[in-house]
């Protein structure tokens, strides 16, 4: 099929990459330039493992373009919607202003028969208000929101072979259309039997925030058990062990630690509760806060740790941290737990050196101020405390022993619990972790 893809960031590069490797003949837009070249020549714009490959094999093929000009869209009969939806400025509501303009822009360049796909996560609403959009000015397309649930570090993977398949639909003739036309985009999916939800707007609005928020509250669930651990001494590593047999409950995403960030869960439990709020039905999320609360407070008790492994005096004091991204596997800085919690240490006058395999140029793109280093060892050497933020592998085997050969002080704190302390200690090191005795 002929696609456009418009938008070319985390979403949109993967989808348009995803969708030519799947055999469609793709046309990938981008109103930013630098971006648009770099794709064009196969280089994908930041770090998601398979996608240098998949981008590739499609552009060298012939099968995958770019392209800053809209007017490219034209003849395509699927344009995915997948810009960004950031958190407002001075407000929690989300910032539709790229969804607009993208929508805006497609219009004069859409016929009759064309799908406009919505794959940005929006408040619920949207899909009918730009439906509606789309209708009046007669050029014959429909619209289809198409929510998205792939992760950064899997993304191509969770695009090619999805775990489920969610269209929000008009009714009538134009949604069995949809369906049809999704369908054959999908072939290999549906092929393969890959669950299928056809739906309303509003439901497929809805089930993309509220999966995001049911994972944001699961995180912060534990988290808040990690809370009543360190008051009672208990262990929540072994605590979200137990309760994670029971099938019911589950062990994924009861990882307690320094909680979750990124361009995704933080925005969207935001944006869902002002959204709530506006139609409202503010107090059925307002749950939401208290999980965005125990998240950000998870931050503070690392710094807390780190202080007080300082001797309440972190001036001067090296801290090597290692970790930049909001989780192994991907240069995504938005949001992220690991660089807030150093510059937060470094605004106390804490000598930070910070280490990351992917994230120092993002890193340090927003935050200058911070010293980075590529070398673990260099971060290590001389530390006064070790502060554990993102579960990299490199970070996550860490060699105890050879570690403390390094640093000043054997002193770790292991805001991703996933070191074994009964090892580091016997190493030498003043172990912490969160939620852990
Ligand atoms: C999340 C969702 O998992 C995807 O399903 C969704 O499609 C995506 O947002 C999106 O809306 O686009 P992602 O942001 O890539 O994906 O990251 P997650 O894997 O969900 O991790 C989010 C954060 O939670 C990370 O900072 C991670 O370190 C943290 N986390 C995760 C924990 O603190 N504990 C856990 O047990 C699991």
């Amino acid at each position: 099929m002929k696609i456009s893809v418009i938008g070319c960031g985390y979403l949109g590069a993967v989808h348009a990459s995803a969708m030519a490797e799947l055999g469609h003949d793709v046309i990938g837009i981008d109103v930013d330039a630098d971006k648009i070249a770099r794709l064009a020549e196969g280089k994908p714009p930041f770090f998601e493992p398979g996608l240098p490959e998949i981008l590739t094999s499609a552009t060298a093929s012939g099968r995958l373009r770019f392209s800053t000009d809209i007017a490219d869209a034209a003849g395509s009969q699927v344009h995915f919607v997948a810009v960004g939806t950031p958190q407002k400025q001075g407000s929690h509501a989300a910032d539709l202003t790229y969804v607009d303009a993208a929508i805006d822009s497609l219009m004069p360049y859409l016929s009759p028969g064309d799908l406009v796909a919505g794959k940005s996560t929006v408040p619920v609403g949207t899909a009918a208000r730009l439906a509606k959009l789309i209708t009046e000015s007669g050029n014959g397309a429909s619209l289809v929101w198409n929510p998205e649930f792939l992760r950064e570090g899997f993304a191509v993977q969770d695009t090619i072979t999805p775990d489920r398949l969610v269209y929000g639909v008009p009714a009538g003739e134009a949604g069995e259309h949809a369906v049809r036309v999704l369908n054959e985009v999908y072939a290999s999916a549906i092929a393969a039997e890959t669950p299928l939800v056809i739906t309303d707007y509003a439901t497929a609005e809805l089930v993309k925030v509220s999966a995001n928020a049911f994972l944001a509250t699961k995180i912060s669930f534990i988290n808040a058990m990690a809370e009543i651990a360190e008051v009672t001494g208990a262990d929540v590593s072994q605590l979200a062990e137990a309760i994670g047999y029971d099938p019911r409950i589950g062990r994924r995403f009861l990882g307690a630690g320094v909680g979750f960030g990124g361009g995704c869960l933080p925005k969207d439990i935001r944006a869902f509760t002002a959204r709530a709020e506006e139609l409202g039905a503010g107090e059925s999320v307002a749950f939401l806060k208290e999980v965005d609360a125990i998240n950000l407070r998870r931050r503070k008790r690392v710094i807390d740790l780190t202080v007080a492994a300082l001797g309440g005096q972190p001036f001067g004091k090296k801290v090597a941290v290692l970790g930049l991204s909001f989780k192994p596997h991907s240069d995504d800085v938005r949001d992220s737990p690991a660089l807030d919690v150093a510059v937060q240490l470094r605004g106390l006058g804490a000598d930070v050196v910070a280490t990351d395999p992917q994230a120092i140029e993002n890193a340090r793109s927003r935050h200058p101020q911070l010293t980075y280093t590529e070398s673990l060892e260099d971060a290590l050497r001389d530390a006064d405390v070790v502060v554990h933020v993102t579960e990299w592998p490199e970070y996550r085997q860490l060699d105890p022993v050879w570690a403390a050969s390094l640093v000043r002080v054997p002193s770790v704190i292991d805001g991703r619990n996933s070191y074994d302390s009964a090892a580091w200690r016997a190493a030498g090191w003043t172990y912490k972790g969160l939620g852990k005795p």
